[in-house]
């Protein structure tokens, strides 16, 4: 979840670290730091800050420092306060580290290595590996060499990157950790980073190394070069290199405040995209196979967002294919014992495809001989490259902490599957295919609409932002886009936010509610009058009434405090997908008038890589 960029070229580092790790800010922000050949004295030199990085930014700014290497790292807290001598890089007079990730036993190696008289500065993971790695590199001044005997003895799952006083080579290692390396073709320089995002426009070809093997980038007479090693030292192939596939316009916001807004306003065309692409063209084939699985169990995995994704798509693969579908949170799964079959299969659901819980629960299953599938963003990320199958949901870079475009789409390549599983498909391909394709074009229409309009939910979001809590409710597959409302308000305006099933209301929640708190319902056409009359009764108990329903519902409107008519007609699959985007604007107003921070709200991640 941290964010690391190293840079070894003809240029200022620092001008590439900084803008690379603004890039991947919204990974981790509690502090910042960067490490360089200080011009002046030709040693190791940090700069550590707690918050943004701007504030690190701002600290360099008159410095005038030019190195031609340096390493730099943004923060999400692990082990250790946020403070500035927690913050990476870590470094002593030889070496200088960045890490992300943590080390499981560094609790015990830190003891021991104090018993042999090491100090340390910092109450962090990672100071462990710099102790060791100096060792190391103090016997035979070879930092590769140092590096694979420090990794050795650390457990866990992290990314290290490395760099030594003499400011002339990088070395780089992970385990089950996003690591890439990049090069420039035109002037040779090489890059590291957490995630090819930040390389866009600096690096055409992207490295992806596998796990334990070693990056070494070294400057040599003739220009840099990069190779890679086993932990053995032997030369090793254990990596793909590709050309960058992202566009220098996915790190600019446009026409847009943040980025969250931007990819709110994206979903239409990418779901056109996503059509063009499954249901008009290749991904077409990609799908069918997936045919082979039907009737298996499946066990769907994910977190946070993916989750809720997950329980909408259980609805459609029991619905459509009447085979069990279980959906559980990963950090669950993996430690309940799940009760698992060969014959059955994993569907882990995940944006970044890095996420360590997601990760494990797909091993989990691929050890007791599960076939496992992906619904991912993330080309080459680890849970691509676990599973035996992925289907891409192609959403492109998706920068705003809150999730909003991705699960349009993991829902929509969730539906996609369960229909191609279903018996009426095997008859029927071509009416089925069609039926989905007007489905999902109206789908984008009705979003683009609304999204053209929503000034209506921009006011409702200012008179109701100064409420004490939201309560969002609905029913069938409406009540994870509830789940899925509630997550998102909270996550970006920092207001209590909950979601629940319309019919468990008065099972608890209803205790909740007064005067000062708003109920969020989404009245849907399916089960109209019953959602209708949990909308009462909350009426009854003065809260305050939002309702998300059927367009042109006079008697909804006359119970609403607030009415937000959506147009369900046409939609008897994918109106979930519509009334979350309502959600999303709506919670995306709340906080612009709050004020927070949208892109990057406190104390979370985008990328979750720790357990
Ligand atoms: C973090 C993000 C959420 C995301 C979840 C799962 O908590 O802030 O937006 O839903 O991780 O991430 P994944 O990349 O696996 O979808």
């Amino acid at each position: 979840m941290c964010g690391i960029v190293g840079y070894l070229g003809e240029n200022n580092s620092i001008d590439v670290i900084l803008e690379g790790l603004s890039r991947l800010e919204y990974r981790g922000y509690d502090s910042a730091g960067i490490c360089i050949i200080d011009p002046q004295t030709a040693g190791l030199s940090s700069f550590r800050e707690t918050g943004k990085l701007n504030n690190l930014k701002k600290v360099l700014a008159g410095k005038n420092l030019f190195s031609r290497i340096g390493i730099g790292h943004t923060r999400w807290a692990t082990h250790g306060a946020v403070t500035a001598d927690n913050a990476h890089p870590h470094s002593n007079e030889l070496l200088a580290i960045v890490h992300n990730g943590i080390i499981e036993n560094a609790g015990q190696l830190r003891e021991e290595l104090i018993a042999q008289g090491e100090k340390f500065y910092s109450q962090t993971d990672t100071e462990t590996f710099l102790v060791l790695a100096t060792r190391y590199y103090k016997q035979k001044m070879d930092l590769r060499w140092s590096v694979q005997q420090a990794f050795s003895h650390i457990r866990g799952n992290s990314a290290f990157v490395v760099m030594t006083a003499k400011g002339d080579e990088i070395v780089a290692i992970k385990r089950a950790a996003p690591l890439v390396c990049g090069q420039n073709n035109v002037n040779g320089d090489f890059f590291v980073s957490s995630d090819p995002y930040a390389l866009v426009g600096f690096a055409e070809d992207i490295y992806f190394p596998e796990d334990e093997v070693i990056c070494h980038i070294q400057k040599m007479t003739s220009g840099s070069m990069i190779s890679f090693h086993d932990l053995e030292g032997k030369e090793s192939s254990s990596f793909q290199k590709k050309k960058s596939e992202l566009n220098a316009d996915v790190v600019e916001k446009g026409e847009f405040e943040h980025f969250m807004l931007k990819e709110i306003f994206e979903q239409p065309r990418l779901i056109a995209q996503w059509l063009d692409f499954y249901v008009n063209g290749p991904g077409k084939e990609d799908v069918l196979k997936f045919q082979e699985y039907k009737s298996r169990t499946i066990h769907i995995v994910g977190c946070g967002t993916a989750w809720h994704a997950g329980l909408v798509i259980r609805d459609f693969v029991e619905h459509f294919n009447r085979i069990h579908t279980h959906v559980e949170l990963a950090s669950e799964f993996r430690y309940r014992d799940p009760l698992l079959k060969e014959e059955e299969i994993g569907l882990f659901i995940s944006q970044s495809g890095e996420t360590a819980d997601t990760l494990a629960a797909e091993e989990l299953c691929r050890e007791n001989g599960l076939q496992t599938f992906s619904i991912v963003n993330t080309v080459g990320s680890t849970l691509y490259r676990n599973c035996v199958g992925n289907f891409l949901i192609r959403a492109g870079q998706e920068i705003g902490v809150a999730s909003t475009k991705a699960f349009t789409l993991q829902v929509l390549t969730g539906y996609l599957c369960s229909r191609v599983l279903s018996k009426d498909f095997e008859g029927h391909n071509d009416l089925v295919r069609d039926e989905i394709k007007r489905e999902v074009e109206l789908l984008a229409e009705r979003i683009d609409l609304f999204l053209k309009d929503s000034e209506g939910v921009k006011n409702i979001a200012q008179k109701i932002q100064k409420h004490k809590g939201f309560i969002f409710t609905g029913r069938r597959r409406y009540y994870p886009i509830a789940l899925e409302g509630a997550l998102k308000l909270k996550e970006i305006a920092y207001v209590h936010a909950e979601g629940f099933a319309a019919g468990e209301l008065k099972h608890g929640p209803i205790a909740l509610i007064d005067e000062d708190i708003v109920n969020i319902a989404i009245v849907s056409p399916e089960l109209y009058e019953k959602t209708v009359s949990n909308v009462e009764e909350v009426k009854a108990r003065n809260g305050v009434i939002v309702t998300i329903g059927p367009k042109n519902d006079a008697p909804l409107k006359e119970i609403s405090d607030f009415y937000i008519p959506v147009d369900f007609e046409g939609l008897p699959n994918l109106g979930p997908l519509l009334v979350n985007v309502v959600n999303q604007v709506l919670a995306y107003y709340i906080a612009l008038f709050k004020g927070t921070d949208i892109d990057k709200p406190r104390n979370l991640a985008k990328s979750v890589t720790v357990e």
